[in-house]
């Protein structure tokens, strides 16, 4: 078929599961696949990884877990949205974990309890300073007091997440921390034990050890790609995912020809400009133009103009290609490369963004 495709190396998953694992000296990994897996496919990437050990899946939604059990994913599965109270039945049915955040959270899941004499797998998550979801340190007494009361609602882990894990300075890691420790010594303190504990995503993983976790959340390490350039230690992690697209025109033009949308890019000789069948609508970054390139048989071409909803241009000088080669928009093929942290960087957005708008008409195919 015509159009863009994303390979994805499922060979350099497993690596990099195994690579992130050692690091972490075997520790429990929870391979947060959701997103649908970071554009990688969520449900092809979860089975790939449970058949090379890992036994825990982050998701965000309750439909991203429930797709994961109907592909035959039998581990854990933690979904990480605020509850609803009213998909606790299908949480049960399809064994998914659940958090709460909220003291509101508890009411429904022991009415639910009552009905039905079912609760679903919970986890607490603490807020330590993302300000999103998760309770305060001052509203955990009250919590664990009412859990205590009510030991129909077991919770079987705890957890929280950082906010600047990726960043150079640690200081509000450390803070967050300080703030996650107090938790955990009041659930000590309350004779309250939880069994599991995580709070690392990829950042912390490099940046920060943890010795009170025994579970670690990686997503975007797994996926091969570092979630910014600031952080301390590096692993040799490999992209997983290959973007590409197929030439479908060429053209030589004379010099000074305008290409694209708003005349952005003027041919400075006689050139070959070539179309390359995918565009914005399909993930691939609109504004990576004017220091954008692709790659193509072990060189480099500029992106001529705009990228289109659908197409765009790459001036290859006085090099023809052949229709319907395929050339490299993201990833590492042999010599050729170009990483969703270059990419980033220079449109000043992150390898998660890049990563997850990867869609339209993308076909993925697997190897590995
Ligand atoms: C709660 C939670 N844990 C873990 C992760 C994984 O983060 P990363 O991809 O940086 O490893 C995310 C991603 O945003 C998240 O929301």
């Amino acid at each position: 078929m015509r159009g863009p495709k994303a390979i994805i190396n499922l060979d350099h998953l497993k690596s990099n599961f195994s690579i992130i694992q050692k690091f972490l000296n075997g520790k429990r990994i929870m391979a947060v696949v959701k997103a649908n897996g970071y554009g990688h496919g969520s449900v092809p990437c979860s089975l790939a990884l449970e058949n090379h050990g890992c036994d825990f899946f982050g998701v965000f939604s309750i439909e991203e877990g429930i797709e994961l059990r109907n592909a035959g994913i039998k581990s854990d599965i933690l979904v990480f949205s605020a509850l609803d109270p009213f998909r606790l039945n299908e949480a049960v049915k399809n064994n998914l974990i659940l958090n709460i955040s909220d003291i509101s959270h508890i009411a429904p899941l022991i009415d639910f309890h009552k009905e039905t004499n079912t609760i679903p797998r919970i986890h607490i998550k603490v807020d330590t300073g993302m300000t999103r979801l998760g309770f305060s340190i001052d509203s955990f007494n009250d919590l664990i007091e009412l859990l205590i009361k009510h030991s129909e609602i077991k919770c079987e882990g705890i957890y929280s997440h950082f906010a600047t894990a990726d960043e150079g300075d640690f200081s509000y890691a450390v803070d967050q921390e300080e703030k996650f420790k107090r938790i955990l010594d009041l659930t000590q303190k309350l004779d309250y034990p939880i069994k599991n504990i995580h709070f690392s995503n990829s950042g912390a993983t490099l940046n920060i050890e943890q010795d009170y976790c025994n579970i670690t959340r990686v997503g975007m390490l797994l996926y091969g790609a570092l979630p910014s350039n600031e952080l301390e230690k590096i692993l040799p992690v490999k992209p997983v995912l290959n973007f590409k697209a197929p030439i479908v025109s060429i053209r030589s033009v004379p010099k000074n020809t305008f290409v694209s949308y708003g005349c952005a890019y003027k041919t400075t000789s006689k050139t070959n400009i070539v179309v390359v069948q995918c565009g914005f609508a399909d993930g691939f970054p609109r504004s990576w133009f004017e220091d954008g390139y692709i790659c193509y048989n072990g060189n480099k071409y500029n992106i001529a103009g705009r990228i289109c909803m659908d197409q765009f241009m790459v001036d290859f000088g006085n090099v023809i290609p052949k229709i319907d080669d395929n050339v490299l928009m993201i990833g590492k093929d042999g010599s050729d490369e170009i990483r969703f942290e270059t990419i980033a960087s220079a449109l000043k957005t992150t390898p998660y963004v890049l990563a997850t708008a990867i869609g339209g008409r993308t076909q993925r195919i697997y190897k590995g």
